[in-house]
């Protein structure tokens, strides 16, 4: 039978309601046993009824047969003294009356307590009736509730025909010594019962538990044999829930689906959990109603689908003004909205907790340490203890909501640092993906936090350590070699600490592909409209795009710079181009961010100011939030995207630009300085700092012809298809499959006794 066809197996399997079903269990084995106490009573009855009857009945023979002699003659004699003898007979309390009957039945002698009821005839005919030959006879018989035993003893040497004596006893004391035997037997077997219930439930949970954990562990790999055949069934379900494709039909390119797949096969169908400072989607408050909003961030653009296609829980801070307000006690709500695929937990910080270790020892230490784009860092001791606590709290908060002992957890960026050591501190059997979506600086700079030995640790919890470029990796074990006492394995790109290794590599983030924001996307020449009717602009503007947080290290001073250039190196652009800025104010409390805010904006002012024709103005700066429909309009109306970032990870808008373009137009203008310039060299690759190269970059990008455009554009989605954040998030996962098998396999050796 399939595993899916056995209701109990997937009854068990589903839920933890062994509690109920072990009451029912327990319920019906009290309705047996008191099935059974009631036949037992009947029984008992019938029992007790029979003991009574055989003892009065040989009472009733003694008490005769000890008056035998004196009974014989006086029968004969027929004389008064018959009836003392009777009254001797009738002393015995029990006794209530006795009398003397001819054989056929005629009143001898009777005494004065004899009830009415019982007479001679009455007796012999009922000793006929049952066809009684030889007596004595008895019976048990209920009179005015009370019940009485008669019996029928012949005098031992009858003569002149014989006769009998009848003896009534009064059963009364038999019933009360019977009554309260039974109660006592029956509490004693109530008692039985109810320990016998408790002690099968017990035992009931126990089991249940033993086998759930067996189970558990035989679905993460462990080998049981009595289990295999389950699990073997358990695995087939699972592929085909997942859409049971076959190694044929998965083969060649990365998608979610396979992605998926590679989750159950080779992780067992793990449920993912996310560690991420920034949370998918945004409850906020506006105006009195709740609007879900998805924040800039290429952390989410990419994880956002693997959790989708996988799965799981995403843990992040609750920073929605109406976050509270949609979780449910356990602090999760199920997203994406209105198709929810899998959970997102809030933890919840202080003003003063988000302030220490967000803007602080995040955004104003790690973020300008790690991005050459000076920037100095700043590191206060009060930031870090809000740092450490933090990471605590996260770590905890995966803890709670991780399966079993050996998860999968992916742990997101620079926010987390001393969180996969502190996991695996918790969950030794853990499998820790940590990735940094920032640069990696080198081991000087990194010196430079005087708690960098801590946050090298804390990272070395991890199972996999993951960078954009092999540089970060490079930069990374330098760090290690210079500050701790690790060995490095060259060989397989790895630190060892004892017996824990952790792998080093470099994975390239990406996007999903197709790009499910494209469903709906209007075409490019709707889109252009759209703009151009949104700004005012004339028909055959030339619009260049860049979509960035407001953040220094984007370059976008150097970007204008460029856009300023150009416009007076080519004055025949002048009123004919235009560049659409998209920059979603980001980490506002710092003051490197509202200063770059106040810069930028002053400066699109000043070079709009020098540029201005009638209602033209080349910068088109929009300070504000948008929502990814909006950014993909943008990028399908331009005619160039630039992204001058001055360091950058990876920068994803750049392939977003790529994907968002399906009629292979639009030209690519590059920083060298982002991650995706080592990927996309068909865009115009330019160095930010350089204003002529990229001013230069721009005047060609705007005279490209259509055929060039469309060579580079599609060998850059090429690309990007092929390197999509499926293969990124799958190769991540079976580099972490393979370790944790040879771990494992490590772990037994150890444990098993070589056969010799
Ligand atoms: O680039 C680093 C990063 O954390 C990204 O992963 C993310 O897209 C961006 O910064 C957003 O920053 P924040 O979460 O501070 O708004």
């Amino acid at each position: 039978m399939h595993v899916g066809q056995c209701p109990w197996l997937l009854a068990t399997l589903s839920a933890p309601p062994f509690v109920p079903r072990t009451l029912v269990f327990a319920a019906t084995l009290l309705a047996l046993l008191a099935g059974l106490a009631y036949a037992g009573d009947a029984a008992w009855r019938r029992t007790v009824r029979r003991w009574v009857d055989a003892d009065v009945t040989l009472r009733s023979r003694l008490a005769v047969a000890a008056a035998d002699a004196s009974l014989t003659e006086q029968w004969r004699a027929g004389d008064g003294r018959l009836q003392r003898t009777l009254v001797a007979i009738a002393r015995d309390e029990r006794v209530l009356g006795v009398a003397a009957c001819s054989e056929d039945g005629a009143l001898l002698a009777v005494t004065a307590s004899m009830p009415d009821a019982v007479t001679c005839r009455e007796v012999s005919r009922s000793a006929r009736r049952r066809a009684v030959d030889s007596l004595p006879y008895t019976r048990i018989v209920d009179l005015d509730s009370t019940a009485l035993h008669i019996a029928a003893v012949p005098i031992t040497t009858p003569i002149d025909g014989g006769g009998f004596v009848v003896l009534v006893h009064d059963l009364r004391y038999a019933v009360v010594r019977a009554s309260s035997a039974r109660r006592q037997i029956l509490t004693a077997f109530l008692l039985l019962a109810l320990s016998a219930s408790g002690v099968t439930v017990l035992a009931a949970a126990l089991a249940q538990r033993q086998w759930l954990l067996a189970l558990r562990r035989a679905l993460a790999g462990e080998d049981t044999p009595a289990l295999r055949p389950l699990v073997r069934e358990i695995r087939a379900l699972a592929r085909h829930l997942a859409g049971d494709p076959t190694e044929k039909a998965l083969e060649g390119s990365w998608t979610a689906e396979r992605l998926r797949h590679t989750l159950v096969r080779l992780l067992d169908g793990e449920r993912l959990v996310i560690l991420a400072n920034r949370e998918p989607y945004i409850h906020q408050r506006v105006d009195g109603e709740i609007r879900v909003m998805q924040p800039a961030s290429g952390l989410v653009t990419a994880l956002e689908p693997v959790l989708r296609a996988c799965s799981g829980t995403w843990e992040a801070h609750g920073s929605g003004t109406a976050d509270r307000d949609v979780v449910d006690r356990y602090d999760r709500v199920a997203v994406p909205p209105g198709e929810p695929a899998y959970q997102l937990r809030r933890v919840w910080l202080t003003e003063a907790e988000e302030q220490g270790y967000y803007y602080g020892l995040s955004n104003e230490g790690l973020w300008p340490l790690c991005h050459v784009a000076h920037a100095r860092p700043t590191f206060r001791i009060e930031d870090w203890a809000h740092y450490r606590a933090v990471n605590q709290r996260f770590a905890d908060a995966v803890c709670e909501e991780v399966d079993g002992d050996d998860p999968i957890v992916l742990v997101q960026d620079y926010h987390f640092a001393l969180a996969p050591r502190m996991i695996r501190d918790r969950l030794p059997g853990a499998t820790i993906i940590t990735f940094w979506h920032i640069p990696w600086p080198n081991a000087e700079r990194i010196g430079i936090c005087p708690w960098h030995e801590e946050l090298l640790e804390g990272l070395l919890g991890s199972s996999v350590l993951a960078f954009h470029t092999q540089q970060h990796c490079n930069h990374f074990l330098d760090a290690v070699d210079a500050y701790l006492e690790a060995r490095i394995d060259r060989e397989s790109v790895a630190i060892v600490q004892g017996k824990r290794r952790t792998l080093v590599r470099s994975y390239p983030i990406s996007i999903e592909w197709p790009m499910r924001r494209l469903e709906g996307a209007l075409s490019v020449a709707a889109a252009r409209q759209a703009v151009c009717a949104e700004f005012g602009l004339p028909a055959g503007t030339r619009i260049g795009v860049g979509v960035d947080r407001l953040d220094y290290t984007k370059g976008i001073e150097e970007r204008f710079g460029a856009v300023d250039r150009l416009l007076a190196t080519h004055p025949e652009l002048v009123g004919r181009f235009v560049f659409i800025q998209i920059a979603a104010p980001s980490r506002s409390k710092i003051d490197h961010y509202r200063d770059l805010d106040a810069r930028v904006t002053a400066l699109a002012a000043e070079i709009n100011g020098r540029w201005q024709r009638g209602a033209y103005r080349p910068i088109l700066l929009q300070r504000s939030h948008h929502e990814p429909a909006d950014v993909i309009r943008y990028f399908r109306a331009a005619d160039l995207c630039y992204v001058s970032s001055l360091h950058d990870g990876m920068n994803l808008v750049a392939k977003e630009f790529v994907a968002a373009r399906d009629d292979a137009q639009g030209v690519l203008v590059l920083s060298r300085f982002t991650g995706a310039a080592r990927e996309l060299t068909e865009a115009l690759i330019v160095n930010p700092y350089d204003l002529d190269e990229s001013t230069q970059a721009l005047a060609a990008a705007l005279a490209m012809p259509v055929a060039e455009q469309q060579v580079r554009m599609r060998a850059m989605r090429r690309l990007v298809s092929e390197f999509n954040v499926y293969r990124w998030a799958g190769q991540m996962l079976l580099d972490a499959a393979d370790l944790r098998q040879r771990e494992r396999l490590h772990g037994r050796l150890q444990h098993t006794p070589l056969q010799r």
